[in-house]
């Protein structure tokens, strides 16, 4: 917001001063012309010498203020983030280091102010000087042809009056520039972010259909890189039923949450093709394909507002039945009645009123609400408290009922009952099967399970399900 004001400035002051000052400029130099040529000649020398101090401050000042633009955004965001993460610096006892850091932004930025502003004032008090001398010039050379009456002493006044007309635009341009040079770092910025763009985006033709989509999923030799070439996910080829659970586990850095994000299209694939219903996802309008997806996240996010509008948030224009339809099956519509204001109290900046658990029972009813037909839990369990647990897990529970269901999950014990589980490792699926299936394996799903619960309950497990299967 302040670049856009320092580009303000120039457009609404800059702009009217400069017309002004070029005009006078020009004016006054033809007159000085007209009057005098030899001393115009002259004044050139002075002149010049100014011109050549605009180019070089013009330059430096650039790049101070370039600096003094970057700075002043860090502050603005080292704030934000001191203010937003007050309790884990207080849990780390981490104020006065925190504070040192941000007087040592501060001290950068005054620092650099400084700088320019003596830049300014030494090239300001040079132009004075510059200045001065033309009028010593003028003085010198023109009152001599006075004396010898080549001119007469009214041309000599007339000369240095104008002169003075010619002097005022080059300070007033002056100070245009320095404006200008401040908005020229501010307006980077802003084109900067102006410029930046989305890869994904509609290809030509896309579709939206009337219905829902059904959910089958197909992922095709799928590799995708964040940055070049350094692939995150390799040669990913499955296929999904609509209505099937899925669940994708693997160690941390596997590559699971960057599978999942590419069925909503957060990114695109670099090679290979992702299939929703037999169509290439990049067929589908994104708004389409993305109303068609519900994801709930570990951190439920909440925004500040009603309750009501939090979990409207992602269809709007239903009835006041749905919203608690959809409230009830995420048994959320209880503690809701009992909060002051019920679906209307106000959930505070981030949902802050909130506990983790009602939160996560919120989300759970947006997605209710949205009724997508594609579902994705990201690591969605790993962090519920016992005592909202079995109410959670069983909103869930109703919520994965005739959807098609990614679920990453540390705790295995969550994904016992999924149709079929992905074993990922670094960026591939080394392994794939049922629970039973991979236990039997003892391959890397074991090992991992091994992590979680020890060997003779799993001996345990798998010989009671040898015997049901
Ligand atoms: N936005 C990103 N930009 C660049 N690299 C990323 C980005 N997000 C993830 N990565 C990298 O991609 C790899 C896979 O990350 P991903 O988040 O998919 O792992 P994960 O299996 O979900 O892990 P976890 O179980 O810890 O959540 C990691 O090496 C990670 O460093
Ligand atoms: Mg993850």
């Amino acid at each position: 917001m302040s670049d856009v004001e320092q580009l303000q400035r120039i457009i609404t002051d800059g702009f009217v001063i400069f017309l002004m000052s070029i005009f006078t400029f020009f004016g006054a130099f033809f007159i000085l012309l007209k009057l005098n040529k030899i001393l115009t000649l002259l004044m050139m020398f002075p002149i010049t010498g100014i011109g050549f101090l605009v180019y070089i401050f013009t330059e430096k000042a650039h790049k101070g203020y370039r600096e003094v633009r970057k700075i002043r955004g860090e502050l603005t965001s080292s704030l934000q983030e001191n203010i937003f993460r007050i309790k884990e610096i207080k849990a780390y006892a981490r104020e006065k280091k925190q504070l040192a850091k941000f007087s040592l932004k501060g001290r950068k930025f005054f620092k650099i102010n400084i700088y320019v502003a003596k830049l300014w004032a030494t090239y300001q008090s040079w132009i004075i000087f510059l200045s001065s001398i033309g009028y010593l010039i003028i003085i010198w050379f023109g009152g001599r042809k006075v004396l010898t009456g080549e001119i007469s002493i009214g041309t000599l006044v007339a000369y240095i009056g104008y002169l003075h007309l010619l002097y005022t635009p080059i300070h007033q341009l002056n100070h245009v520039n320095h404006l200008m040079q401040h908005a020229r770092a501010a307006g980077e910025r802003i084109f900067g972010i102006m410029d930046s763009y989305t890869d994904v985006k509609d290809s030509l033709g896309a579709i939206s259909l009337p219905t829902p989509l059904k959910g089958d999923v197909k992922f095709e030799n799928v590799y995708f890189a964040y940055e070049k070439e350094n692939y995150v996910l390799k040669n990913i080829s499955f296929q999904v039923k609509s209505g099937e659970k899925i669940a994708l586990v693997g160690p941390s850095g596997a590559g699971k949450s960057t599978l999942v994000s590419l069925i909503p299209r957060f990114y695109d694939v670099n090679r290979g093709t992702i299939y929703i219903d037999d169509r290439e996802i990049k067929s589908y309008k994104i708004f389409y394909l993305r109303s068609q997806i519900g994801i709930v996240l570990q951190e439920p996010f909440i925004f500040s507002g009603t309750i009501f509008e939090n979990i409207t948030f992602g269809k709007e224009e239903v009835s006041e039945n749905e919203v608690i339809e959809a409230a009830k099956l995420a048994n959320a519509h209880e503690f809701i009645l009992n909060l002051p204001d019920g679906y209307e109290t106000d959930v505070g900046d981030m949902g802050n009123l909130l506990s983790v658990g009602q939160k996560q029972r919120i989300a759970i009813a947006r997605v209710f609400l949205k009724n997508p037909s594609i579902l994705i839990l990201d690591e969605f369990t790993s962090s519920l408290d016992a005592e909202s647990e079995s109410l959670i897990l069983e909103a869930l529970e109703r919520l994965i009922e005739g959807r098609t269901v990614f679920i990453i999950a540390h705790r295995l014990s969550l994904v016992r009952n999924v149709d079929k589980i992905f074993v990922l490792n670094e960026g591939e699926i080394v392994e794939e099967g049922t629970h039973l299936q991979l236990l039997r394996k003892k391959g890397l799903y074991y090992k991992l399970y091994n992590l979680q619960y020890p060997l003779e309950k799993i001996e345990k497990e798998i010989s009671e399900l040898n015997k049901l299967f």
